[in-house]
């Protein structure tokens, strides 16, 4: 194995033999041919930590002293009722994508009915339990330090997941987010989300209305994607010219249930898999 992460015990591959023509085939183009394109709850940040769940972005501001506990329980049951939906290896894209719409438009309703003020959400990401996946520090500074663009494309809300990338001090110019931004009112209550919504099943063209980004990197035809659901396989969707693709995909949760279904579409699935070694083991010997 070219990439002795590969040989951990978290990896399964359908094709071990097109994963190593593919990284073969990303290695030839070096940095200068490569884009990374992320998920980013559950992908980049982590879905369990000492046996506890983690919380996505939303769960953050959710859990957060800005919502009363009416509405709390209010968005913990619309979680309970829509996300083993949104996992369900058993129903289609095409069934589940209208029960997706109404779950981040029935929680982002709810939302804007908090007077949720931004200049507090520093302090909600400050106090969550927030975490990203081992080994974040090495994939976003080794990405900064080769000049390769990572596009994060998240379902989750954009101001948060700057927020935690920035706490941490890895918010380099390099990094390009797509996702729900918070729409705020002249005094900084929240009345909105802006743009189209992004929700599990839509992470494609039809949201990537600024296709400006992958013009100006159209020389990078090689891809890394990482993601953690089927909806974010089309993520990619915007890139110009794809030459090699490798998608690497976080299975966390179902785990028999969804191992089928993610061996055919993920070149590389994680199983509960709490870091981004893979990721780096491959990035490390592409630049
Ligand atoms: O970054 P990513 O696209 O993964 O973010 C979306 C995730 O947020 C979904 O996979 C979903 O499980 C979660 N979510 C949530 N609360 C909502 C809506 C979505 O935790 N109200
Ligand atoms: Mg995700």
């Amino acid at each position: 194995m070219i990439i002795p992460e590969l040989g951990k015990a978290t990896v399964r591959m359908r094709d071990p033999e097109k994963v190593q023509g593919l990284i073969k085939a990303l290695q030839k183009g070096r940095e200068k041919k490569l884009q990374v394109i992320s998920d980013f709850d559950m992908t980049l940040s982590r879905f369990r930590f000492n046996g506890e769940r983690c919380p996505t972005c939303h769960n953050i501001v959710d859990n957060s002293s800005m919502i009363s506990e009416d509405c709390r329980k209010k968005l913990k049951d619309l979680f309970n009722i829509y996300y083993p939906i949104e996992i369900d290896p058993a129903k289609t894209i095409k069934e589940k994508y209208p029960l997706m719409v109404e779950w981040w438009t029935k929680a982002h309703a709810l939302l804007c009915e908090q007077k949720i003020r931004k200049d507090k959400l520093q302090q909600a990401v400050k106090e969550s339990q927030a975490k990203l996946r081992d080994g974040f520090e090495q994939f976003f500074n080794s990405l900064h330090r080769n000049e390769v663009p990572l596009f994060i494309f998240s379902a989750g809300i954009g101001d948060i997941l700057e927020e935690i990338i920035s706490q941490a001090g890895l918010f380099f110019p390099n990094v390009k987010v797509v996702s729900n931004y918070m729409d705020f009112d002249d005094n900084g209550v929240l009345i909105g989300f802006k743009g189209e919504m992004i929700h599990t099943f839509n992470k494609d063209n039809s949201v990537l209305r600024d296709t400006e980004y992958f013009k100006q990197i159209s020389e990078r035809s090689n891809v890394i994607l990482l993601g953690d659901t089927v909806g974010d396989l089309t993520m990619a969707d915007g890139v110009t010219s794809v030459e090699n693709i490798l998608k690497i995909g976080f299975l966390n949760d179902k785990v028999e249930e969804q191992t089928e279904l993610f061996l055919q579409s993920y070149d590389i699935v994680l199983i509960k898999d709490e870091t981004l070694d893979i990721a780096n083991g491959i990035l490390q010997y592409i630049t």
